[in-house]
């Protein structure tokens, strides 16, 4: 199919090529075109598969109008979801995005950074691995602008966007006992990332704040990598145990976890919520057709992905209009289903 150009699109909807070539450089905010016409420019620049030079673009205009983005999990539709949230949001204003999965490994992370570095990308949008401080110093110190999605590093300055783990674990955890469950156990991963760590910390908080002592038995930690062994392994010691000492409650800290862990509690012939109540975080769309739909902490995408293409532009467009940082923590929605007890 032939390339279309500026010209052509401009011709076609009947409008300004500067209007066309604005829209598509991601200023149409800038001068006030309306969100409808950007749209139409778009669509239009898609369907007649008009395929912009970036490289040639970024040595004339500085600017090659695309976002990097690293996730941790590009398998785990927790950040396919959220990957589409702002390649939507980027798209909107004229914005590409490059894709990439560090599968939490901080070499992946390092040499990513290193490619989209020579793609002359216009910005970062990066959820950190483990031990990728060194990385994000670096970062630091360059002029592309960028923010951590998921999880920050305390120590170092930067924009991020994160939830509120530690309240929406406490929350969680407060209504298990509200419920009247008292061995509540926590299955999480590499407790290493803030993330996770400050889910586990919620769900203590919620036990001593309702005098219950903590069981170190009652929290598994299972490698990034886990498979359905470990899972299978770790629900088996939390059941296995004689009646008065087994768990009646477990909140995964991920939904990779949760799904996995169903399959094992289903496998022993539990049934949930009668023998264990389950609680689990994302939304995952298999949670609300499992027998008994599970509860949930649901984390806001939508407003988590455009933000982070906003603060992104913000730097872009307006370097010295904008707060040296913008740091967001956002809340969670907890969503009840049966899987709980109610
Ligand atoms: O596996 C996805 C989970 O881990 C999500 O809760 C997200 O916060 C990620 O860190």
């Amino acid at each position: 199919m032939k390339k279309a150009s500026l010209n052509d699109i401009a011709i076609h909807l009947g409008v300004s090529k500067t209007l066309v070539s604005f829209v598509l450089n991601g200023r149409g905010k800038e001068f006030r075109i309306s969100d409808d016409i950007c749209q139409k420019v778009m669509d239009a620049a898609k369907e007649m598969n008009y395929q912009p030079n970036r490289i040639a673009q970024g040595l004339r205009t500085g600017k090659t109008n695309t976002i990097g983005l690293i996730i941790a999990d590009i398998a785990n539709p927790f950040f396919g979801k959220l990957g589409r949230e702002i390649e939507k949001e980027a798209a909107l204003n004229g914005y590409s995005v490059i894709f990439c999965s560090s599968d939490e490994n901080p070499e992946k992370s390092k040499q990513q950074i290193a490619m989209l570095q020579q793609s002359q990308v216009d910005g970062y949008i990066i959820s950190p691995p483990m031990n990728s401080e060194p990385q994000i110093r670096a970062l630091s110190k360059g002029r592309t602008p960028f923010v951590l999605i998921d999880r920050y590093f305390a120590d170092i300055e930067t924009n991020y966007i994160v939830v509120d783990n530690f309240d929406a674990a406490y929350k969680a955890t407060t209504h298990l006992l509200k419920l009247g469950r008292k061995k509540i156990a926590n299955i999480t991963v590499n407790l290493d990332l803030v993330n996770m760590k400050a889910r586990t910390e919620g769900y203590k908080k919620a036990l001593t704040d309702n005098g219950i002592l903590v069981d170190k038995n009652l929290i598994k930690v299972l490698p990034f990598s886990h498979e359905s062994m470990d899972i299978s392994l770790a629900i088996t010691e939390l059941v296995g145990h004689k009646e008065d000492l087994k768990a009646d409650a477990i909140l995964f800290s991920t939904s990779k976890l949760g799904l996995n862990g169903i399959e094992c509690i289903s496998a022993l012939g539990l049934k949930i919520p009668d023998d264990i109540a389950i609680v689990s975080f994302d939304n995952a769309d298999a949670y609300k057709i499992c027998v008994s739909p599970v509860t949930v902490v649901a984390q806001p995408l939508q407003e988590i992905g455009k933000k982070a293409v906003n603060i992104i532009l913000d730097k872009i467009n307006s370097p010295n209009g904008t707060p040296k940082f913008q740091q967001y923590t956002l809340k969670t929605e907890f969503i009840i289903r049966k899987s709980c007890g109610y």
